[in-house]
């Protein structure tokens, strides 16, 4: 049996990850895999205490340092927990964003050192990286359209464009610095044509993969 893998997605929210996520595990169970889909922090114990206190909105004084901490604690428990044993038996692990995010958001959109924030999550990791990395890329105005009709803007909803920016802007400079492993898919196409290119790269790494 061919070694397990992961496959993550990334891409702003509204891009088009958890549409491209269902229909490669669709075509990969007609093929006779069993993939698995797990989405951070996984449905771990530890993992769902730790999201708690990243989305109580209570938590204004959060450090930008703090936060890149938990996501990495939550990712640390997850891969020992839950994505370590399914590679273990050969299983492909489909990720709904992964340590690319931390990147793009903790380093890109709040400024922390680059170098840290990787180094945390490759420790965090184990330095188990993913085969393939799916960006599915739209603009941030394209998302905003996507997920509502797109209004004037107030001051705070300008401040919140100029921070996904910094992080889409942090996408595309992890496809330089990641070349090998982070393909990018251009989002805007229909959701059908995206999944056949997806596919037909997953099909090129599992032959791959059987050799
Ligand atoms: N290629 C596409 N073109 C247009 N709309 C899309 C496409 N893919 C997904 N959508 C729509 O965009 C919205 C966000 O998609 P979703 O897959 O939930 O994105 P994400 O998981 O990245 O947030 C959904 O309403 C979905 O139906
Ligand atoms: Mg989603």
């Amino acid at each position: 049996m061919a070694k397990g893998m992961i496959i993550s997605f990334e891409g702003t929210d509204g891009s088009g990850k958890t549409t491209q996520i269902k229909a490669l595990s669709r075509y990969l169970e007609e093929k006779g895999y069993m993939p698995a889909i797990l989405r951070e922090p996984g449905g771990t114990r530890i993992g769902e205490e730790i999201r708690s206190i990243l989305l109580n909105s209570d938590n204004t004084e959060m450090a930008s340092l703090t936060e890149m901490l938990l996501y990495a604690s939550s990712r640390a428990q997850m891969m020992e927990e839950k994505v370590e044993p399914l590679l273990k038996e050969g299983k492909i692990v489909i990720l709904d964003r992964f340590f690319d995010s931390s990147l793009a958001y903790q380093a890109y959109g709040r400024d922390l050192n680059f170098d840290a924030v990787l180094s945390i999550n490759l420790a965090a990791v184990k330095n188990i990286v993913p085969k393939i990395t799916f960006f599915i890329d739209i603009t941030p105005e394209q998302s905003l359209k996507r997920r509502q009709n797109a209004t004037a803007t107030d001051r705070l909803e300008n401040e919140d464009m100029s921070f996904h920016y910094k992080v889409y802007e942090g996408y595309k400079k992890l496809l330089e610095k990641f070349p090998e492993r982070i393909i990018r898919i251009d989002g805007t196409k229909e959701a059908r044509e995206i999944t056949n290119e997806i596919t037909s790269y997953v099909d090129n790494v599992l032959k791959e993969d059987i050799r």
